[in-house]
Protein backbone atom coordinates (compact mmCIF):
# COMPACT_ATOMS: atom_id res chain seq x y z
CA UNK A 1 0.00 0.00 0.00
CA UNK A 2 1.10 3.33 -0.64
CA UNK A 3 1.74 6.18 1.47
CA UNK A 4 -1.19 8.23 -0.23
CA UNK A 5 -3.50 4.85 -0.29
CA UNK A 6 -2.62 4.69 3.62
CA UNK A 7 -3.36 8.15 4.22
CA UNK A 8 -7.17 7.88 1.70
CA UNK A 9 -7.89 4.71 4.51
CA UNK A 10 -7.01 6.30 7.40
CA UNK A 11 -8.74 9.66 6.87
CA UNK A 12 -11.62 7.91 6.91
CA UNK A 13 -11.17 5.41 9.50
CA UNK A 14 -10.28 8.72 12.65
CA UNK A 15 -12.14 11.43 12.88
CA UNK A 16 -10.85 14.94 12.25
CA UNK A 17 -8.78 15.70 15.16
CA UNK A 18 -7.28 12.40 15.46
CA UNK A 19 -6.50 12.72 11.92
CA UNK A 20 -4.36 15.71 12.11
CA UNK A 21 -2.92 14.28 15.31
CA UNK A 22 -1.57 11.29 13.26
CA UNK A 23 0.39 13.81 10.38
CA UNK A 24 1.57 15.62 13.16
CA UNK A 25 3.03 12.18 14.83
CA UNK A 26 4.30 11.68 11.64
CA UNK A 27 6.07 14.74 11.39
CA UNK A 28 7.40 14.98 15.06
CA UNK A 29 8.55 11.12 14.42
CA UNK A 30 10.46 11.63 11.66
CA UNK A 31 12.44 14.36 13.03
CA UNK A 32 12.88 13.09 16.36
CA UNK A 33 14.33 9.77 14.49
CA UNK A 34 16.85 11.83 12.39
CA UNK A 35 18.15 13.84 15.32
CA UNK A 36 18.67 10.03 17.47
CA UNK A 37 19.20 7.71 14.47
CA UNK A 38 16.34 5.72 13.90
CA UNK A 39 14.91 5.31 10.50
CA UNK A 40 12.80 8.21 9.96
CA UNK A 41 10.87 6.28 6.97
CA UNK A 42 10.17 3.47 9.57
CA UNK A 43 9.47 6.78 12.22
CA UNK A 44 7.27 7.68 9.22
CA UNK A 45 4.86 4.82 8.90
CA UNK A 46 4.54 3.88 12.39
CA UNK A 47 3.75 7.40 13.62
CA UNK A 48 1.06 8.22 11.09
CA UNK A 49 -0.67 5.21 11.84
CA UNK A 50 0.06 4.67 15.85
CA UNK A 51 -3.60 5.65 16.71
CA UNK A 52 -5.40 4.22 13.96
CA UNK A 53 -7.32 1.99 16.19
CA UNK A 54 -7.92 4.44 18.63
CA UNK A 55 -11.41 5.59 17.74
CA UNK A 56 -12.71 1.83 17.64
CA UNK A 57 -15.46 1.81 20.18
CA UNK A 58 -14.80 -0.40 23.31
CA UNK A 59 -17.18 -3.39 22.40
CA UNK A 60 -15.17 -3.66 19.15
CA UNK A 61 -11.71 -3.58 21.03
CA UNK A 62 -12.59 -6.48 22.99
CA UNK A 63 -13.98 -8.65 20.40
CA UNK A 64 -10.97 -7.85 18.51
CA UNK A 65 -9.00 -9.09 21.79
CA UNK A 66 -10.84 -12.13 21.39
CA UNK A 67 -9.92 -12.39 17.94
CA UNK A 68 -5.87 -11.55 18.00
CA UNK A 69 -5.69 -13.45 21.44
CA UNK A 70 -4.47 -10.11 23.03
CA UNK A 71 -4.41 -10.95 27.14
CA UNK A 72 -6.99 -8.60 28.99
CA UNK A 73 -6.82 -7.46 32.67
CA UNK A 74 -9.28 -6.04 34.89
CA UNK A 75 -8.02 -2.32 34.32
CA UNK A 76 -8.08 -3.37 30.67
CA UNK A 77 -11.03 -4.54 30.66
CA UNK A 78 -12.64 -1.41 32.55
CA UNK A 79 -10.62 1.34 30.01
CA UNK A 80 -10.54 -0.27 26.57
CA UNK A 81 -8.89 2.30 24.77
CA UNK A 82 -5.81 1.49 26.91
CA UNK A 83 -5.44 -1.31 24.01
CA UNK A 84 -5.22 0.68 21.14
CA UNK A 85 -2.17 0.08 20.15
CA UNK A 86 -1.77 -3.10 20.55
CA UNK A 87 -5.36 -3.62 18.29
CA UNK A 88 -3.31 -1.00 15.98
CA UNK A 89 -0.20 -2.73 15.18
CA UNK A 90 -2.61 -6.10 13.84
CA UNK A 91 -4.87 -3.65 11.97
CA UNK A 92 -1.53 -2.23 10.68
CA UNK A 93 -0.99 -5.34 9.78
CA UNK A 94 -3.92 -6.88 8.06
CA UNK A 95 -5.63 -3.44 6.81
CA UNK A 96 -2.71 -1.30 5.94
CA UNK A 97 -0.48 -3.83 4.92
CA UNK A 98 2.49 -2.92 7.49
CA UNK A 99 5.02 -6.01 6.83
CA UNK A 100 7.94 -4.71 9.40
CA UNK A 101 8.37 -5.93 13.11
CA UNK A 102 9.67 -2.61 14.25
CA UNK A 103 6.93 -0.38 12.89
CA UNK A 104 4.09 -2.97 14.14
CA UNK A 105 6.43 -2.61 17.62
CA UNK A 106 5.90 0.48 17.73
CA UNK A 107 2.52 1.28 17.14
CA UNK A 108 1.49 -1.80 19.51
CA UNK A 109 3.54 -0.08 22.77
CA UNK A 110 2.97 3.82 21.92
CA UNK A 111 0.67 3.95 25.09
CA UNK A 112 2.31 2.22 28.11
CA UNK A 113 5.46 1.49 26.25
CA UNK A 114 7.39 -1.95 27.38
CA UNK A 115 10.75 -2.09 29.15
CA UNK A 116 13.55 -2.70 26.51
CA UNK A 117 11.68 -1.44 24.01
CA UNK A 118 13.66 -0.20 20.96
CA UNK A 119 14.48 2.94 19.47
CA UNK A 120 11.93 3.54 16.84
CA UNK A 121 9.17 2.65 19.98
CA UNK A 122 11.14 5.28 21.84
CA UNK A 123 10.72 7.89 19.09
CA UNK A 124 7.06 7.58 18.27
CA UNK A 125 6.07 7.50 22.40
CA UNK A 126 7.89 10.58 22.73
CA UNK A 127 6.51 11.96 19.39
CA UNK A 128 2.69 11.04 20.55
CA UNK A 129 3.63 13.92 23.72
CA UNK A 130 4.97 16.46 21.90
CA UNK A 131 3.58 16.88 18.40
CA UNK A 132 2.76 20.79 17.93
CA UNK A 133 -0.75 20.48 18.54
CA UNK A 134 -0.39 19.20 22.11
CA UNK A 135 -0.98 21.56 24.94
CA UNK A 136 -1.02 20.21 28.49
CA UNK A 137 0.63 21.12 31.83
CA UNK A 138 4.15 20.08 31.02
CA UNK A 139 4.31 19.89 27.71
CA UNK A 140 7.32 22.49 27.00
CA UNK A 141 9.39 20.61 29.72
CA UNK A 142 8.89 17.33 27.53
CA UNK A 143 9.95 19.07 24.26
CA UNK A 144 12.87 20.64 25.94
CA UNK A 145 13.89 17.21 26.95
CA UNK A 146 13.35 15.61 23.91
CA UNK A 147 16.10 18.02 22.26
CA UNK A 148 18.53 16.51 24.95
CA UNK A 149 17.59 12.95 25.14
CA UNK A 150 15.09 10.53 24.20
CA UNK A 151 15.46 8.61 27.18
CA UNK A 152 14.74 11.51 29.78
CA UNK A 153 11.84 12.83 27.52
CA UNK A 154 10.31 9.44 27.82
CA UNK A 155 10.87 9.95 31.72
CA UNK A 156 8.94 13.16 31.55
CA UNK A 157 5.85 11.91 29.93
CA UNK A 158 5.81 8.87 31.91
CA UNK A 159 6.23 10.98 34.61
CA UNK A 160 3.53 13.37 33.59
CA UNK A 161 0.68 11.08 32.48
CA UNK A 162 1.26 9.38 35.94
CA UNK A 163 0.83 12.51 37.98
CA UNK A 164 -1.88 13.37 36.32
CA UNK A 165 -3.94 10.41 36.91
CA UNK A 166 -2.94 10.75 40.98
CA UNK A 167 -4.30 14.09 40.17
CA UNK A 168 -7.56 12.94 39.40
CA UNK A 169 -7.60 10.17 41.26
CA UNK A 170 -7.68 6.86 38.57
CA UNK A 171 -6.10 3.64 38.27
CA UNK A 172 -2.33 3.50 37.06
CA UNK A 173 -1.75 0.05 34.84
CA UNK A 174 1.27 -2.07 35.89
CA UNK A 175 2.75 -1.57 32.21
CA UNK A 176 3.24 2.09 32.53
CA UNK A 177 4.59 1.93 36.16
CA UNK A 178 7.14 -0.92 34.70
CA UNK A 179 8.33 1.15 31.49
CA UNK A 180 9.11 3.27 33.91
CA UNK A 181 11.24 1.73 35.94
CA UNK A 182 13.20 0.52 33.48
CA UNK A 183 14.02 3.98 32.13
CA UNK A 184 14.93 5.20 35.21
CA UNK A 185 17.00 2.46 35.38
CA UNK A 186 18.49 2.77 32.42
CA UNK A 187 18.87 6.03 32.97
CA UNK A 188 20.73 5.39 36.33
CA UNK A 189 23.12 3.26 34.58
CA UNK A 190 24.17 5.52 31.62
CA UNK A 191 24.91 8.57 34.08
FE1 LIG B 1 -2.56 6.49 21.07
FE1 LIG C 1 -1.56 9.51 19.65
Amino acid sequence: MTLDEIKARLVVALTPKRYAHSINVMKTSMEIAEKYGADPEKALLAGLLHDCARDISDEEILELCKKYDIITDEITREQPSLLHGQIGAFIARDSYGVTCGEVLEAIAYHTMGRSGMPILSKVVFVADFIEPARSYPGVEEIRKESQVSLEKAMLKGIDNTIGHLLDIGKVIHADTVKTRNWVLNMLKHNA
